[in-house]
């Protein structure tokens, strides 16, 4: 904070202090099918419109005359200490943003000391983005494929290349109605981006008739039909239980029910989500949902949330309403695609501050502090 009211008028001339200008730099930079790509939401927009809207039904009641000095952001989760409790969102296809795609956000994740969940159609092959991250915390996402012996393939790869633990996303079996890419007409999984883990992967290549290199379409044209598993069930969760010993996290969960229902198939961690807005449009804001699945789940799991969040009072909100970290998407996307590794760490570190500050301000010195009588429901 103090490095930027210093660096005078050049400083702020250079670098984005808020993620809105960050947003508009990206548009100027990116054509209009990744800028769409990553801005869109499904349908008319209103669940994403609804994921921030969310945060305006509650606030922050701070207290005062406390000592606040000594601040930590720290939380343990799954055995790692994290410097904030922040995690990447899992984003795909990070090609189209920039040139280094998922190595420049799973470098800057490895600094800052918070865990990077490299999405299963990334660009870059999970262990070329475990090499560059030495030992820094990093978690598998899985769109469960149809094929039993992929998701193996897929899980045994993640632990051989020292994955953590495993998100399995299961908001996004069938691709949403997204408006903005429709118009653009664009799919960034048809020209080859995000297709990494799935090119290097030897059970996938054994399901093809011929190599990637030889016919390209028709390999992302089968990754895609395995990625896209609509048959999914519980049962195939189950599946996944037997094949690892790392912790799984459920990600699209929205409906205390399912929590309930997931707990009980044996995963670790449920994260509230829903994928952004991009899915299911008119469905519930992931911070109307977050409350009642804590109720349900009574603390016997970890919950994470994302969807929405764009400030330390998100967060200091979510944290207060019973999660126990929060993931976030687009606001890296935007500091990718306009500065690389340079601008993630940037805008990380914003929202590392602006949580410390908001955090004392609002009288209290740690994550673990902050607990329902932080928060008080307004509309
Ligand atoms: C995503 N998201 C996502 N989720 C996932 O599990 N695997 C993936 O590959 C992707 N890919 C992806 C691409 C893009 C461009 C976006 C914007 C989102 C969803 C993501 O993990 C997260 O749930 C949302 O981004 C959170 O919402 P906000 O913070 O972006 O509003």
């Amino acid at each position: 904070q103090m490095s930027i009211y210093e660096s005078g008028d050049e400083g702020a001339r250079l670098l984005p202090v808020s993620l809105s200008e960050w947003e508009e730099r990206a548009e100027k930079k990116l054509d209009a099918g990744s800028f769409g790509y990553v801005h869109g939401g499904a349908g008319a927009g209103d669940t994403m419109r609804a994921n921030i809207d969310a945060f305006q039904t509650y606030r922050i009641r701070p207290r005062i005359c406390m000592d606040i000095s000594n601040r930590d952001l720290s939380v343990k989760l799954f055995g790692h200490k994290f410097t904030a409790p922040f995690l990447f969102a899992p984003i795909g296809v990070n090609s189209i943003f920039h040139p280094d795609a998922e190595l420049a956000p799973a470098k800057a994740a490895a600094k800052l000391g918070i865990p990077y969940i490299l999405s299963n159609v990334s660009t870059m092959d999970l262990e070329k983005v475990a090499e560059v991250m030495g030992d820094g915390i990093r978690w598998f996402q899985l769109y469960p494929p149809r094929n039993h012996e992929l998701t193996k393939s897929f899980l045994s790869r993640a632990e051989a290349a020292g994955y953590s633990a495993i998100v399995v996303t299961i908001d996004s079996t069938l691709l949403g109605w997204r408006e903005t890419d429709l118009r653009n007409a664009y799919l960034p999984f048809l020209s080859g981006h995000g297709m990494g883990n799935y090119f290097s992967d030897p059970v996938f290549c054994s399901m093809l008739d011929e190599s990637p290199e030889k016919n390209r379409k028709a390999a992302v044209k089968v990754a895609l039909d395995e990625g896209n598993n609509i048959c999914f069930t519980w049962k195939d969760l189950d599946f996944i239980r037997q094949q690892t010993k790392l912790p799984i996290l459920l990600k699209g969960v929205t409906h205390p029910d399912d929590a309930i229902v997931a707990i009980e198939h044996g995963v670790d961690g449920i994260i509230v989500s829903n994928h952004g807005g991009r899915q299911l449009d008119g469905a519930i804001g992931t911070l109307e949902a977050l409350p009642f699945i804590c109720e349900a789940v009574k603390e016997k799991v970890p919950i994470l949330m994302d969807s929405g969040i764009r400030r330390g009072a998100d967060i200091l909100k979510a944290m207060a309403l019973g999660a126990s970290a929060v993931l976030i998407g687009r606001p890296y996307v935007y500091a990718l695609a306009v500065a690389g590794q340079m601008g993630v760490e940037e805008v990380m570190k914003h929202l590392f501050t602006e949580t410390e500050l908001q955090m004392a301000i609002s009288g209290r010195t740690s994550i673990q502090e902050l607990d329902r009588s932080l928060v008080m429901k307004v509309n």
